[in-house]
């Protein structure tokens, strides 16, 4: 009988996000160790020596690929960087899990797929975490058990509390925009509902309601897409920044027999408060509020794979999305990029 031993990890990236998959990864992903973290930045390794327990601490990324305990990586790095990571990875001969989007260029996201292909022994897998949240979950089975017929079209959007600081101004430049930065992920959602069904056309338009610094980098901070996908399916998206009372991401999946709608009240939980004004919720302030179990879900399926692997047991399907769902969902996410700078139908060829 195989036995297995802990998967020790070293997490690159300590900022909005990374510091909360790297208590994760320490506190809560049973057959976990995090072993390693790495960051550019002083205070984020301050930050690692305070709260995480006792990680060997890397300020070079070069330095974290050549830490020979490790045996998986852990990219929450700006998404500018994460198809060299990868590969770099997958070459140190580690086992690697990175945030979306999987580049923001197509040509890169194909290198990535080609050097994994040298390494199939090897995880690799992207971070759309909204395919470990219980809800899309639930809605994905009952999908695939036939409860709403055949679904022919996906309404889904991701849409964050307005941050008057702009954080997402200063983040524009390496994030690719709000289409391969936000509606990345309710792309995957569509594929994954339509059963990685092609893509064949795009159409997008946006606008900029409040942010006008995104204008220089050629952003917006609300867009609209539709995509056409083969077999008559249909896709509507939405992003936005500047929603006034959270983050309010969720989608609907229509089918011939009936329709799924997942999370359209994003209450932050299950008080209600009555007052003067009515009767209302609070809302989720953050993706990371309304996806917290989703991480944390996505970080133990990554880890049981991977400890199966060294294991030398059979591969385990992770559940997360592959790299070449992550190749496709950058695919449509540039057409709808593309169509919204030119206002132009983009058609997305086999
Ligand atoms: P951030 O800017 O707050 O953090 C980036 C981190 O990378 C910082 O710790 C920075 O010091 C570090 N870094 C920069 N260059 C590095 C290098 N060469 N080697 C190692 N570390 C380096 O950005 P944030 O918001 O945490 O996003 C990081 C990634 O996570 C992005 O790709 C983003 O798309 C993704 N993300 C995914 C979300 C989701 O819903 N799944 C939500 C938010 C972000």
């Amino acid at each position: 009988m195989a036995t297995r031993r802990p998967v020790k990890i070293g997490i690159a990236g300590l900022g909005r996000l990374g510091k909360q998959h790297a208590t994760n990864l320490a506190y809560r992903v049973p057959g976990a160790v995090l072993a390693a973290a790495c960051s550019p930045v002083d205070e984020e390794l301050d930050w690692a020596r305070e709260t995480l327990p006792d990680p060997r601490i890397h300020s070079d990324y070069e330095a974290l690929l050549a830490d020979r305990e490790l045996d998986a990586l852990w990219l929450v790095t700006p998404s500018s960087l994460h198809a060299d990571q990868i590969i770099a990875a997958l070459r140190a001969g580690k086992h690697v899990f990175c945030e979306k989007p999987l580049s923001l260029d197509v040509a890169e996201c194909e290198r990535v797929l080609s050097v994994a292909r040298e390494y199939p022994h090897l995880e690799a897998t992207i971070g759309f975490m909204r395919r470990f949240d219980r809800s899309y979950r639930d809605a994905y089975e009952k999908a695939r058990a036939g409860t709403i017929g055949r679904p022919f079209m996906v309404r889904s959007q991701t849409t964050d509390q307005n941050d008057p600081d702009g954080f997402f101004v200063r983040f524009a430049p390496t994030s690719g925009g709000i289409f391969l930065d936000c509606t990345v992920h309710d792309i995957d959602i569509a594929r994954w509902f339509f059963n990685g069904a092609r893509a064949t056309r795009a159409f997008a338009t946006g606008t900029i309601a409040l942010h006008e610094g995104l204008r220089e980098c050629g952003d917006v901070d609300n867009g609209v897409g539709v995509v056409e996908f083969e077999g008559g399916r249909l896709a509507v998206f939405y992003a936005s920044r500047t929603m006034a009372h959270g983050c309010d991401t969720h989608s609907e999946v229509i089918g011939t027999g009936g329709a799924l709608a997942i999370g359209h009240n994003p209450r932050l939980n299950r008080v209600e408060i009555y007052d003067a004004g009515g009767v209302r919720s609070e809302s989720t302030p953050t993706f990371f509020a309304r996806f917290e179990d989703a991480f944390l879900n996505e970080a133990h399926a990554f880890v049981q794979a991977v400890a199966a692997r060294m294991a030398g047991m059979p591969p385990v399907a992770a559940g997360g999305a592959t790299l070449a769902d992550a190749l496709e969902a950058t695919r449509i996410g540039r057409a709808l990029r593309e169509a919204c700078s030119t206002g132009l139908p983009v058609d997305l060829p086999a």
